[in-house]
């Protein structure tokens, strides 16, 4: 049969990351592509000792079909571990459970816009987003990044353009917090600012925070959610960083009229969240687990961010990148006229992988630079994937 697809589907681009996976497996590849969380993190025996119990309590109901807003134990948990995590005060009619928080980047701008809306993005900013954008058909106007996060002076002239264009934005998605791809955090007086600018131009906050656990340097901020005192933000929450990817467990914490219209959508995703799966995140945190696998993960990753930066600062001559204080990412920015896409040729032959930072851009996208995960290699790799990288920078620079 000789299929057509929809023109909807010319607009949902392939994922370049999703691509790179293969490298991975390459005898000999040092990829720092993936965003993959490191499996030594994964609470494998705790989750068999969760499993197990599971199944002798509650098989009937963890094996049945569920809540569109997700497993009401689970909610109730979720309060207390926001409360306790992030000074988040919120009850279970505040909470929906997602497949997940995937799920709430692509559900939550066809909530807020329509087709041919602008939504107001990071730039650079997570790929979840840019593929929800594409594959709804929804426009955005992107704010640059510096080392402070999204540019709230930089957005506060473009709300004033676009209001004297009579458009009106219809969301702000931002990943405040040890940002991704970038590892840049937002301080204190732009959260502020953005809340304010929120505000004044009644624009609903998508506040994306997978990483907001794993701080290794500095100290905690306010996630926008806990000093949001006008229903403003939707927070987005994630199990996969703090349990286990696969279990694809993510909440979304907003107001009740909005998670209403969530759910509408999500019976048409996925009628519900796994119940097993709920289960596990459930007793993960009544157990208190969660509490101990943190910092165990912040353990690991510390060091290994710690590696990387140290054999940046060792051996990488024509780059700059992003110090971050938590997070999985880096960003490496090369000179003006290098082009990051062009050199992944020469490095895939020098053995090394990293995703191009074009694949983070919705609109003008920045081609000299890169993002490079740090918890996933061993530690000599990421020393040797560095030196490796560095040799293919000044080649390919040698080269221009
Ligand atoms: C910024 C950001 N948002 C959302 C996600 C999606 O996470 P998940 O669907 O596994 O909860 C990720 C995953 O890497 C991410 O980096």
């Amino acid at each position: 049969m000789k299929f057509e697809f929809s023109e909807n589907m010319k607009n949902i681009k392939p994922s370049e990351i999703r691509a790179l996976l293969k490298y991975i497996h390459m005898p000999g590849m040092i990829s720092f592509g993936g965003g993959l969380p490191n499996p030594e993190t994964f609470p494998d025996e705790e989750l068999k000792n969760i499993l197990n119990d599971i199944m002798e309590n509650y098989a009937a109901s963890a094996l049945q079909y569920g809540q569109t807003d997700g497993l009401p134990e689970l909610k109730e948990q979720l309060t207390g571990y926001l409360k306790a995590d992030e000074n988040i005060s919120v009850s279970p009619e505040n909470i929906m459970i997602t497949t997940g928080s995937q799920q709430a980047l692509y559900a939550l701008p066809i909530v807020f816009a329509n087709r041919g809306d602008y939504g107001i993005i990071e730039a650079p900013t997570y790929v979840g987003m840019i593929s929800s954008l594409n594959a709804n058909g929804i426009k955005s106007t992107s704010i640059d990044l510096d080392e402070n996060g999204m540019k709230t002076d930089e957005l506060e002239d473009r709300l004033k353009t676009m209001r004297s264009m009579n458009i009106k934005p219809k969301f702000i998605y931002t990943i405040p917090t040890f940002q991704n791809p970038a590892g840049y955090t937002m301080p204190l007086d732009r959260r502020k600012h953005l809340l304010e600018l929120a505000e004044q131009y009644n624009i609903p906050i998508i506040e994306d925070n997978p990483y907001g656990d794993l701080r290794y340097s500095g100290k905690k901020l306010p996630t926008l959610k806990s000093m949001d005192n006008n229903g403003l933000v939707t927070y987005l929450g994630t199990f996969s960083k703090i349990m286990a990817p696969g279990l694809r467990t993510g909440f979304t914490v907003s107001q009740p009229e909005v998670l209403t219209e969530f759910n509408k959508l999500k019976q048409a995703l996925d009628l519900a969240t796994d119940s097993l799966s709920q289960y596990i995140a459930y007793e993960y945190i009544r157990k208190g687990i969660i509490y101990k696998q943190i910092p165990k993960t912040i353990e690991l990753y510390k060091k290994k961010r710690d590696i990387m930066l140290e054999a940046l600062d060792d051996d990488m001559k024509n780059a700059t990148w992003s110090r971050p204080d938590g997070g999985m990412f880096l960003w490496v920015q090369l000179p003006k006229e290098m082009n990051a896409l062009k050199m992944l040729e020469r490095a895939i032959a020098n053995k090394v992988a990293y995703v191009t930072g074009s694949a983070f851009y919705h609109n003008d996208p920045e081609l000299n630079t890169m993002r490079l995960n740090f918890t996933y290699s061993g530690d000599e790799e990421i020393k040797d994937g560095i030196k490796r990288l560095a040799k293919t920078i000044e080649e390919e620079k040698a080269s221009l």
